[in-house]
């Protein structure tokens, strides 16, 4: 199978790139699925059903989210009878006090199936449970359902967290794939895990939204904050919309990853 994962969708730019080029994207490349990062699609903050709806629209199959998921209050709803939205998994798990939605989903294809895990870090970011141990039971989870192709979408800010994820999984999943910096890294690459099966791996995928920004906000609001040190109203960027993230080809027989390439087009 064929994955393209979009890193974080920011606002409408990130809506209009992916219009532009997913539903092409998806006969040239020949993808199987598209999964995309949405924690910014809503205006820049969070994601609400419109936006959700849009991005399934032009060819998205899964959302994943982040620490801006509950930005828009009412995506739980939506999350509730829609399960093509995830939040981190690793979330509490609180019974006395659900977290909505779900972290884990499973796509299915022609002749394929690809589990999906949304992670959060906890490096610089709000400490939620440990990443590494939720993660390692869902991967177990995928594992006892016959789920043998699984990407994970590790949404963290420290480059450190996020290596240390994809080498401690490596060979037990198919890919690793960084969000939230809103930057692609270049280190692209196969990661052998210990019987020597390959893990397809990226620090980020970053932005598909508005380039002529500060990480898709408007540059003026930025600077004025740094400059001022005084809590500043965020608003998209609209200029330079551009669409990045990676094709992952994997698999099927084994889930091992074959290769991974990075993706980078302007509107
Ligand atoms: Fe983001
Ligand atoms: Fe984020």
């Amino acid at each position: 199978m064929r994955v393209l994962f979009l890193g974080d969708v920011v606002a409408s730019a990130g809506k209009a790139v992916i219009q532009a080029f997913v539903p092409e994207m998806r006969k040239s490349e020949n993808l199987t699925f598209v999964i995309a990062n949405g924690e910014n699609v809503a205006g820049g903050l969070g994601i609400d059903e419109k936006s959700a709806v849009d991005l399934f629209q032009s060819g998205v199959d899964l959302i994943t989210g982040g620490n801006h998921s509950w930005d828009k209050r009412e995506i739980a709803e939506f999350m509730a009878r829609d399960r093509r939205v995830l939040r981190p998994a690793n979330f509490p798990d609180d019974p006395q006090f659900p977290v909505p939605g779900k972290g884990h989903a499973v796509l299915e294809g022609p002749n394929c199936r690809l589990g999906v895990l949304n992670l959060m870090g906890r490096v610089h970011m709000d400490p939620l449970d440990d990443p590494f141990a939720v993660g390692s039971r869902w991967v177990d989870w995928f594992d006892s359902h016959d789920i043998n192709c699984i990407l994970v979408d590790f949404h963290a800010e420290a480059s450190s967290e996020k290596q240390a994820f994809a080498h401690y999984v490596a060979g037990r999943v198919s890919a690793v794939v960084g969000s939230h910096t809103h930057v692609q890294t270049a280190d692209e690459r196969l990661l052998l895990g210990p019987s020597g099966a390959k893990t397809a791996y990226i620090t980020d995928a970053g932005m598909t939204g508005p380039y002529d920004s500060v990480i898709g906000m408007k540059k003026e609001k930025s600077i004025q904050r740094f400059l001022s040190k005084m809590p500043q109203r965020y608003e998209p960027a609209e200029g330079m919309p551009g669409l990045h993230g990676v094709i992952i080809d994997i698999d099927d027989r084994n889930g091992e990853a074959t290769a991974i390439r990075r993706i980078s087009r302007f509107l």
